[in-house]
């Protein structure tokens, strides 16, 4: 399951010139500050965003585990659109634009299910498609109709350690610098023999950007995540992580895990490669993993098998949207869906190992319950962000140095914009 598969992309029409309203909202941007307003409300910029940002990078959109047989599909929304990601006949997963090939109807109408003998159904005029994509039937069409021309549009995915990436870019960034980071981390802790214990979709009334620069900063831990903070060193200062961090290091070398050589940071690839990166923090003493009561929440997965927790977690983050946090008996996959300007969405997707059984082995209410209690925090305290970002009387102030990973991220965002003015 974790040879990396790629389907050939449909060739991607050229992106258009960049709005004026971002140049002139760019012109405004202060370094080391928040965004101007403009970044976060003009529909233009939006549509900037996705053709030259958001675009042009991986996202992963779910497991390999979500279409454990030929014929299961699901689809993922990005950006205004939606794919379908289906196994097909032959146990390869292909992801698909889930536009029909007639006059463009969702073909796939329902978040996941199995094609019914072997057939995706557009519900318009009925058009069907085989696993593979290619249309099979086009009802009342003249016997010579050449069908082959028709099929679904395929989008570039990516297998790593069962973990699914697609690409809209005509040209995919490599993916080499992924699998060596993510990659590398999501072996240790066994992700590729991993299933989903469960899914959340949670809905924001914000710009993406928002949910983005408030996923990269634990600044704002101690106010609005107590629950987290009372497990997690990370939200504490810099000074204050050292010493815990350096004890959690040391058990992971005691347990021979071999996490210590993922602890890095470097949000910007080499160009042409999509960025990847990886830290590691430590839990509060008596907290092995990020659960209610500090205590296991399911089986050990990967190395960690028959050894122990090693006082610690991974955060695993690729691209612009995809962010993963890995403890020794869970993980979860974080993905961020820009929907429009003011609408985004997040969903959960908790992993578990693919042996554990629901009920003896873990019970969902609790692999979920910490990062479900975090994300419905952090849903509050985001719209609350944008309410006052539309306000006349906003003015993007400073960050701070706990807000230094949002800083990199929103100059990173800032110099592929002006690349491409
Ligand atoms: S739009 Fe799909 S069959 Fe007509
Ligand atoms: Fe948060």
């Amino acid at each position: 399951m974790d040879a990396s598969q790629t389907t050939t992309p449909a060739p991607a029409p050229a992106a258009p010139p960049a709005s004026a309203a971002l140049r002139s909202a760019l012109a405004a941007r202060r370094a080391g500050h928040a965004l101007p307003q403009a970044f976060y409300r003009d529909p233009a910029i939006f549509l900037d965003d996705m053709r030259h940002f958001v675009m042009a990078h991986w996202h992963c959109v779910g497991h390999a585990s979500m279409v454990p047989e030929p014929g299961d599909y699901f689809t993922a929304d990005l950006g205004g659109e939606s794919l379908i990601i289906l196994r097909g006949a032959d146990g390869q997963i292909r992801a698909f634009a889930n536009v029909c090939r007639h006059r463009g109807s969702r073909v796939c109408t329902e978040g996941a299910g199995k094609a019914r003998n072997g057939l995706l159904v557009c519900p318009y005029h009925a058009w069907s498609y085989d696993l593979a994509g290619q249309l099979q039937n086009a009802r009342l069409t003249a016997p010579d109709f050449d069908r082959e021309p028709y099929g679904l549009k395929a989008v570039a995915l990516r297998i790593s350690e069962g973990t699914l990436f697609v690409t809209f870019a005509k040209a995919p960034l490599d993916f080499a610098h992924v699998e060596a980071s993510f990659g590398h981390a999501a072996r240790i802790y066994g992700w590729a023999r991993a299933k989903v214990a469960v899914r959340k979709m949670y809905s924001i009334n914000a710009n993406w950007k928002l949910v983005a620069e408030n996923y990269q900063e634990c600044y704002h831990c101690g106010p609005a995540h107590q629950e987290y903070s009372r497990r997690h060193i990370f939200a504490r200062p810099e000074t204050q992580r050292v010493l815990p961090d350096q004890a959690m290091h040391a058990r992971d070398a005691e347990l021979g895990i071999g996490l210590a050589d993922i602890d890095h940071f470097a949000q910007d690839a080499a160009p042409g490669q999509e960025s990847a990166d990886c830290s590691r923090s430590a839990l509060v003493a008596g907290f092995a993993t990020g659960s209610r009561t500090g205590s296991a929440v399911a089986p050990l997965m990967g190395d960690f098998k028959g050894r122990d927790f090693d006082g610690g977690f991974s955060f695993l983050d690729v691209g612009p949207t995809s962010n993963f946090v890995a403890y020794p008996d869970y993980g979860l996959i974080y993905r961020t869906i820009p929907l429009a300007v003011d609408r985004t969405a997040y969903e959960l997707i908790w992993l578990v190992d693919a042996d554990a059984i629901e009920g003896r082995d873990y019970l969902v209410e609790e692999v979920m319950w910490l990062w479900d209690h975090t994300s419905i925090e952090d849903k509050k305290i985001i719209e609350l962000n944008q309410a006052g970002v539309n306000s006349m009387f906003f003015e993007p102030g400073p960050y701070t140095a706990m807000e230094s990973d949002t800083a990199r991220y929103v100059d990173w965002y800032v110099a592929t914009m002006q690349a491409c003015l």
